[in-house]
């Protein structure tokens, strides 16, 4: 039985109706949340994607809150594989996400030559939604620029991007109060999907709840006004911030939200969320303030929504009201751009590269390549524009690393990214092959339909009259290897 602090279930009374809506919500705090996942559309379309998991009794429940979804419920009649080992996750067809938590990266509009902010991006779900949005959608990949403020979980959404070969992403390690002031009005869409009191892992555990405090909310709720007083000053005129938190409390949402707008007195304008069968704000007063928009924003509910506690928003920067000139000597520009190379001929050999060994001709207006003395990275030709303001931890995806005698070697991203353009060394395998390969075996080789040519091959899935990605293999030992590249 989940334990509740007594003070978070006062806090949170007066935005329930009575005590029966009180029980109503303890009780969905005891209940197991339903497995979801949001698909990678560039990888397969949404039609693509449904009519390969149907005939393998995936039971997928579209998102209720939005017309167009890319979230499903799950459930599946065949249990023999954890869904997180299937080929088609470990291929990154599609990702683990609960579904409020979906709700924030499709609010924001993407159109042609964004570049957008994810302030607070650790450990990767949004990033990724983003950046696959605008590969889905565009028809360049521009850039998602994740940031966050903690090391290890900057490691970890490093890590998960890479997974997800999601090639338009570069990664930054600041503390979010600062791009507003080093980089005002820089980027067309900022995301502050704000650090919070957690109060959502009560399915988890009951942590959160029990110990929840007023005290440390006031904290919380300060280092969220101040995140997203940063993140709209580095937002172009006239373009969106999207705020959102896995809380349900009125000071960490609405308070913060009030404060902002009594903060930029009319040069920042709330927008109607609109999201179906979600529910309003809180239309009353929170500590100091009183906040009379509650109707544009909406707010998740455990025992309504069946999602885990959730409140999201959206901003409009109208003017700007920022008096002060952005600080030239800071601290968010490159401190070792000399050590990157990115010049025409890094571009060059690559193409080369890709051409010589996998038929690939590399399209320049998708892809820009950048080095460090060991490897080789792609990223979005937008990486140019933003490279001269902003120091990176890490740009792109590695794709080839350069080995002694300078010779490329490719890695396991290599065929993920650029499979669709490969002519020669691909491989075509069967379900049951793919399957098996994925979680770490290997295939005999070589053999009749897999002949010695190249130590690297791009092995492919074939379903229908289409190919899929799944990885790049390696002839070693006389095998096939998967586990290679780690
Ligand atoms: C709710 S999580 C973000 C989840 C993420 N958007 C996702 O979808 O996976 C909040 C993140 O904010 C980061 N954070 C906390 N304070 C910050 C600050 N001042 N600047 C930047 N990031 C911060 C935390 O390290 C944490 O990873």
């Amino acid at each position: 039985m989940t334990t509740i602090a007594p003070e978070f279930l006062e806090s949170i009374m007066p935005l329930l109706q009575d005590e029966q809506e009180k029980d109503a919500f303890i009780e969905a705090c005891t209940l197991p949340l339903k497995k979801s996942i949001t698909i990678n559309t560039h990888k397969a379309s949404l039609d693509e994607f449904l009519a390969i998991t149907k005939p393998r009794w995936w039971h997928l429940s579209p998102e209720p809150f939005t017309d167009a979804p890319n979230s499903f419920s799950i459930d599946r009649d065949d249990l023999t594989h954890a869904l997180g080992n299937t080929f088609l996750y470990k291929s990154w067809f599609f990702y683990i996400q609960e579904i409020a938590a979906s709700m924030p990266a499709n609010l924001i509009e993407t159109k042609p030559w964004d570049i957008i902010l994810d302030v607070c991006a650790a450990p990767w779900g949004k990033t990724s939604q983003l950046a696959n949005k605008l590969l889905a959608t565009q028809e360049n990949p521009w850039l998602v620029i994740a940031n966050d403020i903690a090391a290890s979980r900057v490691q970890t959404l490093a890590h998960n991007l890479n997974l997800q070969w999601m090639y338009n992403t570069a990664i930054t390690k600041f503390n979010g109060f600062m791009f507003g002031k080093h980089l005002p009005n820089f980027f067309d869409h900022v995301l502050v999907d704000a650090p919070c009191s957690w109060e959502w892992t009560w399915f988890k555990s009951d942590y959160a709840l029990k110990f929840w405090r007023q005290e440390e909310i006031n904290k919380i709720a300060w280092t969220q006004f101040q995140l997203l007083i940063s993140a709209i000053k580095a937002t172009k005129v006239w373009w969106t911030i999207i705020y959102s938190t896995c809380t349900i409390n009125a000071f960490e949402n609405e308070w913060v939200l009030a404060r902002i707008l009594e903060f930029f007195q009319g040069s920042v304008v709330l927008e109607t969320v609109t999201l179906q069968n979600t529910e309003d704000g809180y239309n009353g007063q929170v500590w100091d303030v009183s906040f009379d928009q509650w109707a544009l924003v909406k707010r998740f509910w455990p025992h309504k929504q069946k999602t885990w506690g959730f409140f999201v928003s959206k901003l409009r920067k109208v003017a700007d009201k920022n008096d002060k000139p952005a600080q030239q000597d800071h601290k968010l520009l490159p401190k070792n751009h000399f050590k990157i190379r990115m010049h025409k001929k890094l571009q060059q050999e690559v193409a080369t590269y890709a051409k010589k060994h996998f038929g690939i001709v590399i399209d320049t207006s998708r892809y820009f390549f950048i080095a460090t003395k060991e490897s080789v990275y792609v990223t979005s030709p937008a990486f140019a524009t933003v490279q001269p303001h902003l120091h990176c931890e890490k740009v792109g995806i590695p794709v080839l690393k350069i080995d002694k005698r300078l010779w490329f070697r490719p890695t396991h991203y290599f065929g993920l990214i650029f499979w669709a353009d490969a002519t020669k060394n691909t491989l075509q395998r069967d379900e049951a092959t793919i399957q098996e390969y994925v979680l770490w075996a290997s295939i005999p080789a070589p053999s009749d339909s897999d002949p010695w040519t190249y130590p690297y091959k791009i092995i492919q899935r074939v379903i229908g009259e289409k190919r899929y990605p799944i990885s790049l293999t390696k002839f070693v030992d006389w095998a096939r290897k998967n586990k290679w590249w780690k």
